[in-house]
């Protein structure tokens, strides 16, 4: 780790004890339907996985964005005040930051936010590197929860960026609390940039989420290799299938793991019983309307400032700006 990194990154204390995983698959376990929280999906192989995904032909999400962005760089770039901060939740990639920051060269400062160290450490060397104009202030923390921006960024104006549709994998009250909590967090006069997935036709979300590769089954699957390596459980894979299907009414794709025949499970010192054909809840991905999410926003303190669809109007970016 270069020095000026390691010096500027940012690690705030952890709130979840290091047994989070195991209560939280215990807890979920337990429960009436079985669920178990989605965030648990991106140990290095899930993230592998998830990268993998990205890149299928039925995953429209990505690319889609990523041709919004550049189709509307410009326009985009025009709403970043000049030596603004840009903060990134849930920093992943920074391909998507990088397409703003070359269309919009006033931003001073980027800020990505994520809860692997490692890993944004490795990302923003590689930004400081590429941009050296670039002040880079990452941050360890879990964005859901409030966090502080480093002091260095005071006086600047701050732009937050939250693509991927990752807050469709929010409950629609979740998604609500994270756009406040992002308020909080960039303060007064604040821009936010979002990717929205959107409410399509019920065949083309199908596709993305049961490729033909099935590099979405084993994304879904590896949750329980984790929970085998990382707790010790005795889950059979061969008996677990992935499902992932369309709910019109809730506009949510739903992954599940179904088991494939009456099963016992054993993680820790408990057992759990499964029936041919019960599943185990591990994701929802909630798809919007423009004018739904504009009002979800619009609850959570954010004015609408633009919007821009592709052409199939697949996928959807939002200019945010705080009332
Ligand atoms: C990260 N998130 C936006 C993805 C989605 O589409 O909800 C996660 C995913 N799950 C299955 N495929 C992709």
């Amino acid at each position: 780790m270069r020095a000026s990194i390691r010096a500027a990154l940012q690690v705030l204390p952890r709130q979840d004890g290091e047994d989070t995983f195991l209560s939280d698959v215990l807890c979920g376990l337990s429960r009436e339907p079985k669920r178990l929280p989605a965030k648990h999906f991106y140990d290095s192989e899930g993230s592998l996985l998830f990268e993998e995904i990205t890149r299928l032909p039925e995953y429209y999400p990505t690319r889609t964005e990523i041709g919004i962005l550049e189709e509307r760089a410009g326009e985009i770039a025009a709403l970043v005040p000049r030596g603004a901060a840009l903060v990134e939740f849930g920093a992943g990639s920074t391909q998507k930051a990088r397409l703003l920051l070359r269309a919009a060269p006033q931003i001073a400062a980027y800020v990505p936010v994520d809860i692997s160290a490692d890993y944004l450490a490795a990302e923003s060397r590689g930004l400081e590197r590429d941009v050296p104009r670039l002040v880079v202030a990452p941050v360890a923390a879990d964005f859901t929860r409030p966090f502080a921006l480093p002091r260095s960024l005071q006086g600047r104006p701050r732009v937050g960026f939250f693509p991927g549709s990752t807050i469709g994998n929010f409950e629609p009250g979740e998604a609500t609390d994270f756009l406040r909590l992002a308020a909080g967090v960039l303060g007064p006069g604040a821009r936010m940039i979002v990717g929205v997935d959107l409410v399509k036709d019920a065949d083309v979300l199908h596709a993305a989420y049961n490729d033909a590769a099935g590099v979405t089954a084993r994304f879904n699957l590896n949750l329980l290799v984790r929970i085998n390596r990382e707790l010790g459980a005795d889950f059979d894979l061969g008996r677990f299938a992935h499902r992932a299907f369309y709910d019109a009414t809730e506009r949510r794709i739903e992954m599940h793991l179904e088991s494939q025949a009456p099963q016992t499970v054993r993680i820790a010192d408990r057992a759990f019983d499964f029936e041919a054909g019960e599943t185990i809840h591990t994701e929802n991905s909630y798809k919007y309307e423009p004018e739904s999410f504009g009002a979800l926003a619009c609850s959570a303190g954010w004015r609408a400032l633009a919007l821009w669809t592709d052409r199939r109007r697949h996928f959807s970016v939002h200019a945010l700006e705080l009332a």
